[in-house]
């Protein structure tokens, strides 16, 4: 049988790395992925390697990746295992219409995924104030990203809520503790029919 898909999105800090993590214990082991992959495109977009480049290079490139990562994602499928993915489409959505600010073309960056993308049976969008995101990143002690600047983030917060509507996403408040997070996503899950309590 195939595996199921679950995506997680939310803006930086909001606690998808750990959720991830959370949801794979609890239906017995999945495969975790992310993105920017650790490929030779997630790679270079990580480290910065590409420069400042304008957001429709940056969209290009953010899509590119997913589409390599796609495939290996249905040979996981595929093979029986679920797979539980850590940023995905609405990761370009969000922030590059963020970058693009007023111009931002919605049904572009929407569209030119169109062919690369699968949708997933569950998208669960991580809600969270920025400051209060910002203020666990920064407990993290990692030096801050380019992308994690408090007003930037507030316009993907909205682009993110935006396409929650549009794309059907469960939209958690991640403001509480791990242990709510996690008990409101399984809930989410047990009603889909994605989860079974023991
Ligand atoms: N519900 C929560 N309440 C408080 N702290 C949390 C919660 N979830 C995660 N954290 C902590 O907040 C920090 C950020 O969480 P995490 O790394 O899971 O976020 P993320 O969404 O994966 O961030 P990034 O996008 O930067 O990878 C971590 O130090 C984590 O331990
Ligand atoms: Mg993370």
């Amino acid at each position: 049988m195939r595996g199921k898909f679950i995506v997680l999105e939310g803006i930086d800090g909001s606690g998808k790395t750990t959720l991830a993590h959370t949801i794979s214990d609890a239906v017995g082991g999945a495969e975790l992925t992310f993105e920017p992959t650790s490929g030779p495109i997630g790679s270079a977009l990580r480290s910065g390697a590409y420069g400042d480049i304008p957001p429709a290079a940056e969209a290009l490139l953010f899509a590119a990746d997913r589409a390599v990562h796609t495939r290996q994602i249905e040979e996981i499928l595929d093979s029986g295992r679920w797979v539980i993915c850590d940023r995905y489409l609405g990761s370009t959505v969000a922030y590059q219409s963020a970058s693009f600010g007023e111009s931002a073309d919605w049904d572009w960056l929407l569209g030119m995924q169109k062919k690369s993308v699968i949708t997933p049976d569950l998208t669960i969008l991580l809600d969270i104030d920025p400051e209060v995101s910002m203020a666990r990143v920064s407990r993290r002690g990692e030096e801050l990203s380019r992308f994690e600047k408090l007003d930037f983030l507030r316009k993907v917060r909205s682009a993110y809520l935006r396409l929650a509507d549009i794309l059907d996403y469960q939209v958690v408040d991640a403001a509480g503790d791990e242990k709510q997070v996690a008990e409101t996503v399984l809930e989410i899950m047990r009603k889909k029919g994605l989860y079974a309590p023991q």
